[in-house]
């Protein structure tokens, strides 16, 4: 079974995308990171053609073989990545590196074009969304900084995201829209593992 979570920066994905994937047994892959580690690639000089992004265990990411996962939510990589993740061939090389990765397993797959782009055919599929207030509040809790400019840096992240012409973020046709804006992420797990209970049944498996 294939599960693909979408939504704008600081939702909820990564943590719920963990969490499901560690309940069901599933493999986790973070693709925002994957974009992180592209854009670590382009300030370390590195061409992408020539880097090998991988993904390990509970969605370690690991740049030629190094282990990169503790460098990636540096704040420096939010507004990089965003701009790298507009460019069709870094598209291109990612979403290819993500369908390998999803081939042939479960998995439950977070980013922004996973149900529209990188796996259309996925059985469920999640649109996780906040308020953007909501969103400023949960990214400062992590990175610190002022509210005021916590907020506009995920503004114009979600600006930059969803107005790009290539994949921009949108809700798949046949996404699951999940607001998390007064949720906990322990209230947002039951209510999408209820959902898998649910499309498993549907689907006999
Ligand atoms: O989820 P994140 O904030 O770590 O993602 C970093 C950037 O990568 C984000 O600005 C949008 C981009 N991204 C994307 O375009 N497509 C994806 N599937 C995942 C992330």
């Amino acid at each position: 079974m294939k599960i693909a979570i979408d939504g704008p920066a600081a939702a909820g994905k990564t943590t719920l995308a963990k969490a499901l994937a560690k309940a069901l047994g599933f493999l986790f892959v973070p693709t925002g990171a994957m974009y992180r580690a592209a854009a670590l690639a382009h300030k370390r000089g590195l061409s992408l053609a020539d880097t090998e992004i991988t993904v390990g265990e509970e969605g370690r990411i690991f740049l030629n073989g190094e282990d990169v996962t503790h460098l990636l939510s540096n704040p420096d990589l939010d507004e990089l990545s965003s701009k790298l993740a507009a460019d069709a061939r870094v598209r291109a090389r990612l979403v290819e590196l993500q369908r390998k990765i999803a081939a042939g397993r479960d998995v439950v797959m977070e980013g922004r074009d996973i149900g529209t782009v990188v796996l259309p055919d996925a059985e469920l599929k999640i649109f996780l969304w906040a308020t953007l207030e909501e969103r400023a509040r949960r990214r400062r809790r992590e990175q610190g900084g002022s509210f005021e400019e916590v907020l506009e840096a995920i503004r114009r992240r979600d600006e930059r995201d969803s107005t790009r012409s290539c994949s921009p973020l949108r809700p798949a046709p046949d996404a699951v829209l999940v607001d998390t804006t007064d949720k906990t992420p322990e209230e947002v797990l039951a209510l999408v593992l209820k959902l898998v209970e649910e499309r498993r049944a549907k689907l006999g498996c």
